[in-house]
C-alpha cells in the first residue's frame, strides 16, 4: 500500500482523493509542524483515511508511553497503529500492547532491531531509507537485510519504507522487499511523472491535431 507521510489535513485530503493512497503516517516532527493538537489532528486524519493511521508515541517514560498508547488507540481503534522507536525497552512495551493494539517499530536501522521487533510482536517495521543512505551509506541494502530477517523468521511482518525522497528510491525500496511505502505528497505526485511520458502524450496530441 501507499501511505501519505504528513500531518497536514489538506495534504492528507488531497492524497486520499487520489484513490490509491490508503493510509497515513505521522511522526512527532510532522505533528509539531501543525498548530492543532495531536489528538485532534489524528482524529481528523482517521475520519478522512480509509486504512491505517500511524501515531508515534512521544512520552518520556515507558509507563507514560503505555498510557499515551491507550489514549491514542481509543481515538480510532479500527485504524490506529502505534509507531514506537525500536529500542529494547520500547519493544518490551510492545509485548504488553500488542494483544490489543497493533504496533510498528520505527527508526529501524538494522537487521537485529528487525528481529527484536518481530519477536516483540510488531505488525510493521519502519526503516528510514534515505536517512540510512545518508548516514550509513545504503538505505536500500538496509531494507533488503530487514526483508531477509523477516523471511528467515517466517513471520508475517511488513516493512513500511519511510524517509523516501524520490520515485526511483520508492521503486528500489519495493524491489528490496518493502511491502508498503509512506511518501510525502510531492513524491506521491511524482510517481506518475516521466519526461518521456510527457513527450509521448505531446506526440499523440500532435497526431490527433494533425487529423490522423
Ligand atoms: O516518519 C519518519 C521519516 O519519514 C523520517 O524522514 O526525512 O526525517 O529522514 P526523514
Amino acid at each position: 500500500m501507499i501511505f501519505i507521510d504528513s500531518a497536514v489535513i489538506d495534504e492528507v485530503q488531497q492524497a486520499i482523493a487520489l484513490g490509491f493512497v490508503r493510509g497515513c503516517t505521522t511522526n512527532p516532527a510532522l505533528l509539531a509542524g501543525v498548530k492543532e493538537k495531536p489528538e485532534s489532528v489524528i482524529k481528523e486524519i482517521a475520519r478522512i483515511v480509509p486504512g491505517p493511521v500511524f501515531y508515534q508515541l512521544t512520552a518520556n517514560s515507558v509507563s507514560e508511553r503505555d498510557t499515551e498508547a491507550h489514549r491514542f488507540y481509543s481515538i480510532a481503534p479500527d485504524k490506529i497503529v502505534l509507531k514506537i522507536p525500536a529500542t529494547t525497552e520500547n519493544m518490551a512495551l510492545v509485548t504488553r500492547l500488542v494483544p490489543e493494539i497493533p504496533c510498528a517499530a520505527t527508526a529501524v536501522f538494522s537487521g537485529y532491531q528487525t528481529l527484536l521487533a518481530i519477536e516483540a510482536g510488531c505488525t510493521y517495521v519502519i526503516p528510514y531509507v534515505n536517512r540510512a543512505t545518508r548516514l550509513l551509506g545504503d538505505g536500500i541494502k538496509l531494507v533488503r537485510e530487514m526483508a531477509d530477517v523477516i523471511k528467515a523468521t517466517g513471520r508475517p511482518v511488513e516493512i513500511v519504507a519511510a524517509s523516501v525522497k524520490a520515485p526511483e528510491e520508492a521503486a528500489q525500496a519495493l524491489i528490496a522487499g518493502a511491502h508498503h511505502l509512506t511518501l510525502p505528497l510531492a513524491v506521491i505526485s511524482a510517481l506518475g511523472e516521466h519526461p518521456l511520458s510527457e513527450a509521448a502524450i505531446e506526440e499523440f496530441g500532435r497526431v490527433i491535431a494533425g487529423g490522423c
